[in-house]
């Protein structure tokens, strides 16, 4: 991997340490050229022009999640951002009253709170399964509670509030085994995880663009397996998703786009689609490695810094680092980070009512690198914050 040249091509590395790209990573130049190219051809020839001479381009989008996720593109939706493709499918699903839903601990909170809309509209059952002492969704407690009422098994493939990565094939093995709907949460795990939809064994995987995935704000995507499509009804239609055929009948697409607006950010789709492309020429075997090895090391640097608790432990985890420094609001120091030129989130206790009164947490703070961040960053960041301790 050439750091040099991929941060040249990320103009903000220069004065900037972004270690927030589990909020949203910089855009690579190409991904901007592609998002700005297409406003500018809007602003001179009109949108819906500039949308008729851009098909090809917007056609990508498709073809470059096809390669990302090795699936069809006739299995990808282009939705505006992962939640609403998240609450989509499930609006989507025949529940009726008593029929099951299996999630996790470390569920997103958008999520979660759309599972208790169910079970307030739909009477649906919820079962949050534990996490073990890893901090991964307990297999074995997985096992135990399904039953002949459990209809989804809905996780967060790496939830944002930790640098955890959940074990998503094994339970795709358990779903399929019971033959039960399988939806993955991968908003946070897309671009910077190999991921293959038929090895991890689901049958619907949602996830944004501004992340890992270093797309445009406002911009997301769905993949719906080709055989689980007309299972799912979509909770509305319009006439992209549909054909209006007669006076008192329509047709509903028979691809994933049945998820689909008419009305979307065109110049995001297209810009998403290079960003994918441009994820997968450099290869996401490659960029799970350089991203692992870097928050290993930051892992590392900062459990040696005196007053700083790292939250997690183990192997295998992501480019997500959590920790708390002693004595410091979490708010606090991340403005004092900012003040620095250093960008890092604050991941707040209120939207992780399970995980975070489970394991007693309260407000903390995120770094989350990529890998176009560097070795000389990461001492820059301890640095900084040891100037604070
Ligand atoms: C795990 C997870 N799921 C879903 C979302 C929601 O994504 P979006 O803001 O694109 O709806 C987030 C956003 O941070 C997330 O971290």
């Amino acid at each position: 991997m050439d750091t040099d040249l991929l941060r040249a091509q990320t103009p903000a590395c220069h004065d900037l340490i972004h270690f927030n790209n589990a909020g949203a990573a910089l855009s690579p130049q190409p991904v901007n050229d592609a998002l700005f190219k297409h406003l500018l051809l809007e602003q001179r020839i009109g949108g819906y022009e500039a949308g008729e001479a851009t098909l090809t381009a917007q056609e990508n989008f498709y073809h470059a999640f096809g390669r990302l996720l090795h699936c069809s593109p006739s299995e990808i939706a282009y939705i505006e951002n992962a939640t609403r493709a998240w609450t989509l499918l499930l609006q989507a699903m025949p529940l009726a009253k008593g029929d099951c839903i299996i999630t996790g601990q470390s569920e997103y909170a958008s999520n979660y709170m759309t599972l208790l809309h169910l079970a307030k509209t739909r009477h649906v059952r919820i079962e949050v399964i534990p996490n073990d002492n890893s901090g991964q969704i307990c297999l074995q407690s997985l096992r135990q509670k399904i039953d002949e009422d459990v209809r989804l098994i809905a996780l967060t493939h790496v939830p944002s509030q930790s640098g955890v990565v959940h074990p998503a094939a094994e339970v795709g093995k358990i779903a399929r085994e019971h033959r039960i709907l399988y939806l993955l949460d991968a908003c946070q795990s897309v671009g910077q995880i190999d991921l293959n939809v038929d090895e991890i064994g689901c049958d619907m995987l949602t996830g944004s663009g501004r992340k890992y995935l270093r797309g445009p704000r406002g911009t997301g995507f769905m993949y719906v397996k080709q055989s689980t499509q007309d299972y799912l009804e979509p909770p509305s239609v319009d006439l992209h998703s549909a054909s209006w055929t007669g006076k008192d009948t329509f047709t509903i697409r028979d691809d994933a786009r049945r998820f689909e607006n008419w009305e979307h950010y065109v110049a995001g789709k297209i810009a998403l689609g290079v960003a994918v492309d441009y994820a997968c020429d450099l290869g996401l075997n490659v960029i799970e490695e350089r991203v692992r090895t870097l928050a290993g090391l930051l892992r590392e640097k900062l459990r040696q810094l005196p007053a700083i608790n790292v939250h997690e432990n183990g192997e295998g985890l992501s480019g997500i680092v959590t920790f708390n420094c002693d004595g410091h609001d979490a708010s606090a120091l991340q403005q004092y980070l900012r003040g620095h030129r250093i960008n890092t989130s604050v991941v707040r206790h209120q939207i992780n009512q399970l995980d975070f009164s489970q394991r007693g947490l309260p407000d903390i703070n995120r770094a989350s690198v990529h890998y176009y961040n560097t070795e000389q960053e990461i001492d820059t960041f301890c640095q900084i914050l040891s100037a604070r301790t």
